[in-house]
């Protein structure tokens, strides 16, 4: 099972089958799939949408504590990790049953570390950072899923991210969002109101198929008991090689000179340098590539802020698009619904996605080149009469 945002799922699922998983079934917010552990090593190493890469390893009825203890400790722990090894538990709860995740996680680690002290005299000691085994205990209603987590820390955390700006976006957000655009990795790629740089990251890393996660320190199967370096290696060394030569122009700008900076940072710490132009220039003021391509804006939202003011500001970026991105397929993603409309164009594709806590739309808009379908104008016309 691997989790993801909300929105992201037939991504996902479309990764996962790229990587050679079997029975691919999409959830909310998860995607289902069989595969060997090599499959495994490679949704860690290789997936640009997938949060956590989590091993079912038991499932069972549960309505309280001692049901969930009792369960729980019928399994063979010896099997998955040492006595003297580390551990931590996640919960995760959708339950009139239980009242507290974090209860339930207690639960599910004493169960396990009273196996070992009955057995040896002694108990793993748990370490809520960095342990050597991870688990994860998913309660719906009363039926429990018992996981081991072969991701460790979430997978978004891609191992080269700095300073951050005010509102960074999550890298598997970011990926996501260029994913679902339906850009191939060539041509244009422009992102006016780029902040700490996250998209135009996952933009090179997708344009040279860079594994996403390259640069991590440690995923949670390493350090598991059945850990298998060569198969590990050969994984790696696999996904390298198919590393190519980026065919894109790959553009952010941002109108602060100081997050500029940062992105330029985050840049380099990815190694992209070569493969990213940035410029300090006001989106207003942008002049993007003639040819055309894919825009993503991912502005401010503004929700604090009066919806004259913020209006304003999207009306502007709106009259910019019409004027300057001919020929751009321009996606904008925002939870300011009021503002976004203040666009004034007719969106070709609307979309829904999270951007951490907040509910976004993600908007299409399509920019003709010159000639305009006078059908489209006219509903275009009266949308904008309605939002006015
Ligand atoms: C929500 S943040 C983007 C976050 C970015 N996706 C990231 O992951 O770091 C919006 C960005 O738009 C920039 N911005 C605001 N107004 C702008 C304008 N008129 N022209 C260009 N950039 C602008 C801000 O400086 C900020 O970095």
């Amino acid at each position: 099972m691997t989790k993801t945002q909300f929105g992201l799922e037939e991504i996902l699922a479309k990764e996962l089958t790229d990587l050679g998983a079997t029975n691919v079934e999409t959830h909310n917010r998860a995607v289902s799939f069989e595969g060997n552990k090599e499959i495994m090593y490679k949704a860690n190493y290789c997936l640009r949408t997938g949060l956590k890469v989590l091993i079912p390893i038991a499932k069972f009825k549960a309505k309280n504590d001692i049901d969930l203890y009792e369960e729980v400790r019928r399994i063979d722990w010896n099997e998955y990790m040492d006595v003297d090894g580390t551990l931590a538990v996640d919960g995760i709860l959708k339950s009139e049953y239980f009242n507290h995740s974090q209860y339930i996680g207690l639960k599910t680690k004493d169960a396990i570390v009273d196996q070992f002290r009955d057995k040896y005299g002694r108990r793993p000691n748990v370490d809520v950072d960095n342990p050597d085994l991870r688990i994860n205990i998913h309660i719906n209603k009363d039926d429990c899923t018992l996981s081991i987590d072969s991701s460790g820390e979430s997978l978004h955390r891609r191992g080269f991210r700095g300073e951050m700006t005010l509102a960074p976006i999550n890298e598997v957000t970011a990926a996501g969002m260029i994913l679902l655009t339906g850009w191939d990795g060539k041509g244009v790629y422009f992102d006016p109101m780029c902040g700490s740089g996250t998209l135009v990251i996952e933009a090179a890393m997708i344009a040279k198929n860079i594994p996403p996660n390259m640069h991590r320190k440690k995923f949670g199967f390493e350090s598991w008991k059945n850990f298998d370096a060569a198969l590990w290696k050969k994984v790696k060394d696999e996904a390298i090689a198919k590393i190519k030569k980026s065919e894109a122009t790959i553009i952010g700008g941002d109108s602060v000179f100081k997050v500029i900076d940062i992105a330029r940072e985050n840049i380099k710490r990815a190694n992209l340098q070569d493969e990213i132009k940035l410029n300090n220039i006001r989106f207003e003021e942008q002049k993007p590539p003639a040819e055309g391509g894919i825009s993503i804006l991912n502005p401010p939202y503004g929700e604090r802020l009066p919806i004259e003011e913020i209006g304003a500001f999207y009306k502007t970026i709106g009259d910019k698009l019409k004027k300057d991105f001919k020929g751009y397929n321009v996606w904008i993603i925002s939870s300011n619904i009021p503002a976004l409309k203040k666009i004034g164009l007719q969106a070709s594709k609307k979309l829904q996605l999270m951007n951490g806590a907040l509910e976004c739309k993600y908007h299409c808009y399509s920019i003709y080149d010159g000639t305009r379908d006078p059908k489209k104008l006219k509903i275009q016309e009266q949308e904008n009469e309605e939002n006015k």
